[in-house]
């Protein structure tokens, strides 16, 4: 049955049909996210491959979000989701039903040993953020949560509250005592490279800024939409050491750096010789369908036993069936190691094109996250936004999906799904090649 003439018969697939209706439709509060010139509509995927709505193909090195974790209509999880939809859509979370329990208890024993690990479901990674929040406030009976400059967090008003991109914080009176403490960005963080100084800062902040009592601080391991940048050894162990010095929790939000994406570990949090007290995850978990989580050590999350908190589909079966093939997916068929040979062959080609190209100031990342970020002058690392515009345009015309990121927007990042192969590596390299070529052949105005 060819699927995609199935919904042909009530969907038009005309271009500018699409981009007309969408809008007319949307409101501005979602219409206003639109990456390239000409919008990008896609028809189709297979694994790490899109189709755009004229059948051109296109390499998914962003995972449509990091949503796509095992790939694009992966069988395992297309047999997985249809057999639930076809047996029980949805039971409510009041009634049992043994799929989001037995993904509770599968997510659970991927945690350290040594605690009892618990989850909440949720529809999406911020319901999950403002779920933690909550969660920290309620056991500690402190206020206070320490956030990082930089980092994103999710739209809902809470998660909102605790992310530091200036374009991601609408104009509304946000969710009181958070702190920003600047990220130990070792390309261009205002310490400079290094651990202790933004540790300091920690303690500067927490003395300056807080009651002295917290609630959480809450890490991306390694930050996603501020331009992949990895929180550099001993930090997280040290800023857990404050925080819970002060009676706080520590929150990773593993939503993009989760499910071995940077090919170490199931979680990032594992590299950094720290045992969180919660983590947050969503996207990756379903490869596509809704599903977003808490994970917490149980004590902390009894607290919220005596009032309901109730999603009306979190553990919806449908999405819980999808994430439970997924995390069989990822461990058959060694997606972490796949995720760590693959992605150190994509370095190894993004720094030959920084040998290439000098506006290439910095090539970083691990696994599958990774990224290039571009500047005027490598001494100066004045970012060269303009120019990344004119790359991040041509490398779809050149058959790739990948994201502009960054507080500067000069950070091209790659996020591919975790079956991204050795094979992809070349034609990825020789397309950037070819961007980066146009891009440089149109600033000299050729
Ligand atoms: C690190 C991180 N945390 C939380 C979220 C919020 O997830 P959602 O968009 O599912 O609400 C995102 C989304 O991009 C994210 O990247």
């Amino acid at each position: 049955m060819d699927t995609i003439s199935t919904y042909e018969t009530d969907v038009d697939w005309s271009t500018q049909s699409i981009i007309d209706r969408r809008d007319k439709y949307y409101a501005a509060s979602q219409r206003a996210f639109v990456p390239y010139e000409k919008p990008l509509i896609l028809k189709r995927g297979k694994m790490q491959y899109c189709w755009d709505e004229l059948d051109n193909k296109l390499i998914d090195l962003l995972g449509m979000n990091l949503c796509i974790s095992v790939g694009h209509a992966h069988p395992a999880v297309v047999k997985a989701v249809t057999n639930q939809v076809q047996n029980l859509t949805h039971c409510t979370t009041m009634f049992h039903h043994p799929v989001p329990a037995h993904l509770a208890e599968e997510l659970a024993v991927t945690m350290p040993a040594g605690h009892d690990w618990v989850v909440h479901f949720t529809n999406s990674g911020a319901e999950a953020i403002d779920l933690a929040m909550m969660m920290a406030r309620a056991h500690t009976g402190n206020q206070d949560i320490i956030a990082l400059r930089n980092s994103y967090h999710g739209a809902t008003y809470g998660a909102q509250a605790v992310t530091g991109v200036q374009s991601f914080r609408h104009n509304v009176a946000q969710l009181s005592n958070i702190t920003f403490v600047a990220e130990p960005n070792q390309y261009r963080g205002i310490f400079g490279p290094g651990t202790e100084p933004y540790l300091e800062e920690i303690d500067r902040s927490i003395a300056y800024s807080t009651c002295g009592k917290l609630a959480a601080m809450l890490i991306e391991p390694v930050q996603g939409y501020g331009g992949i940048i990895p929180m550099p050894q001993g930090y997280m162990k040290g800023a857990a050491e404050r925080i819970r010095a002060c009676g706080g929790l520590v929150i990773v939000d593993e939503v993009q750096s989760g499910f071995g994406k940077t090919g170490d570990s199931m979680w990032c949090f594992e590299s950094h010789e720290l045992v969180p007290d919660m983590m947050v995850i969503a996207k990756g978990l379903g490869n596509g369908i809704p599903i977003g989580a808490v994970v917490v050590k149980k004590e902390i999350a009894e607290c919220m036993g005596g009032k309901f908190i109730f999603h009306t589909y979190g553990a919806n079966p449908v999405a819980c069936a999808a994430a439970r093939a997924v995390l069989r997916v990822i461990r058959d068929d060694n997606l972490i190691d796949n995720a760590k040979t693959v992605g150190s062959l994509l370095s190894e080609g993004l720094m030959q094109l920084k040998d290439r190209y000098s506006v290439i100031g910095d090539v970083r990342g691990r696994g599958f996250m990774q990224a290039i970020e571009l500047v005027r002058n490598r001494d100066t690392r004045e970012p060269a936004a303009e120019f990344t515009a004119r790359v991040f345009e041509r490398t779809r015309e050149h058959g790739l999906i990948l994201s502009k990121s960054g507080a500067f927007k000069n950070v091209l990042r790659m996020v591919p799904p975790l079956c991204l192969s050795a094979e992809d590596v070349q034609p990825v390299i020789d397309a950037l090649d070819q961007s980066f070529a146009d891009a440089e052949k149109q600033n000299s105005g050729n």
